[in-house]
């Protein structure tokens, strides 16, 4: 059996160890004499799957005691419109534009109530920097402030010193904080608390898509418009512990097992130091290549998860593509709306295989 050297963007590359877990309990899970997936919901075997892979989240990012942690499905794309009809209550709520997601966001919200644009970095039809924080006009009575904190198709992410400057401002006027983190929960610590809500669809550094993380903070539940279906209010969702309809069992079981391998790593503060140092040597391979490799994201906001870059010409990323997939590589091949080169760089993609595509970017580079 040989594994390619996972690049995808989503659904992405799942740790090794996990893949091999699951396969050994497939047929019988633990005894049960049948899968996970073949087991009642509300049985418990299920019951304990869910209740330690909520456990252990909460571990994992220390969430909060006045959090609700929901498995529930339908994407993050259905999280587009779910906020919205969960948290405007009548109101207004700000969004930021920063790439792809967020101005799918924002234009889902504006199909639900009222959105207002903050800001948008779109440039020529590219999005490559963060506002700065001074200049953004807040509403202080906004229902909430929207942000996609890692732009998966543009490799734009906020990091650490933004996010905490944006809540400061935000936190003043009491506007809760809602972010898309799809593409980069779990990549690192975070500051829960900083958040309204959270939101990730699950093919990224959590498990199997058909699975979505919410983590909202309880005052938030209950202001639902009244037309909301009974399943996308979060309030029942969380009354309910997600079971409120059949939940994707065997995506949460994938996701149980992804937190505790990331537990058996150290935790976040371990993971993110290896994927700061995967980040750090691919960006330095791009802008030590004398401009055959580019990336023009303002350095202060590059995605450690999703690097984007570009070639002299499109027959050379066609060449790349199709050379790095005969030496093994996949998923390296840019999204189809911004072309070029995208290597994204998840929890369950090692040190080992960065330096592998290092080596053949350098090769391929030299001819
Ligand atoms: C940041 C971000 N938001 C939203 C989405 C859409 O997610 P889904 O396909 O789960 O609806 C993606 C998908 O890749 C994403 O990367």
């Amino acid at each position: 059996m040989t594994r390619a050297l996972n690049f995808s963007a989503g659904p992405a590359a799942l740790p090794f160890e996990v893949l091999q877990q699951a396969r050994e309990e497939l047929l019988d899970w633990r005894g049960a004499g049948a899968s996970i997936m073949e087991l009642s919901h509300r049985g418990k075997a299920f019951s304990g799957v869910i209740e330690a892979a909520e456990a252990d989240l909460r571990e994992l990012l220390a969430i909060p005691g006045n959090y609700k942690v929901l498995f529930l499905q339908g994407g993050q794309t259905l999280q587009f419109a779910q906020v919205p009809m969960n948290l405007l209550a009548g109101g207004s709520a700000d969004y930021l534009i920063t790439g792809t997601w967020s101005q799918k966001a924002y234009k889902e919200a504006a199909r639900i109530g009222k959105a207002r644009l903050v800001a948008s970095t779109e440039d020529g039809g590219k999005f490559t920097r963060l506002p700065a924080l001074a200049d953004l006009r807040f509403d202080k009575e906004a229902a909430y402030f929207h942000l996609c904190t890692n732009e998966t198709i543009h490799g734009v992410e906020v990091h650490e010193d933004y996010e905490i400057g944006l809540f400061d401002a935000l936190a003043a006027a009491a506007v809760p904080l809602v972010a898309d983190m799809s593409s980069h929960l779990l990549s690192r610590p975070l500051e829960v608390r900083r958040y309204g809500l959270i939101s990730a669809g699950a093919q990224k550094n959590i498990g199997p898509s058909g699975l979505t993380l919410v983590i909202v903070r309880e005052d938030l539940l209950g202001r639902a418009a009244a037309d909301t279906p009974t399943l996308l209010d979060y309030r029942n969702q969380a009354d309910n512990g997600s079971l409120l309809n059949t939940p994707p069992t065997f995506a949460i079981y994938i996701a149980g097992l992804v937190f505790k391998w990331l537990k058996a790593r150290g935790g976040l503060g371990a993971i993110a130091a290896i994927n700061r140092e995967k980040a750090r040597r691919l960006y330095a391979a791009i802008d030590g290549s004398g401009g055959f490799y580019q990336n023009t994201v303002e350095p202060a906001c590059r995605s450690w998860m999703n690097v984007p870059f570009t070639l002299p010409d499109a027959e050379l990323e066609a060449r790349f593509v199709k050379e790095s997939a005969a030496a093994g590589f996949i998923g390296l091949k840019g999204h189809k709306s911004v072309g070029g080169i995208r290597a994204s760089l998840y929890n369950a993609v090692s040190l080992e295989a960065v330096d592998a595509l290092l080596q053949f970017m350098d090769d391929f580079r030299r001819g």
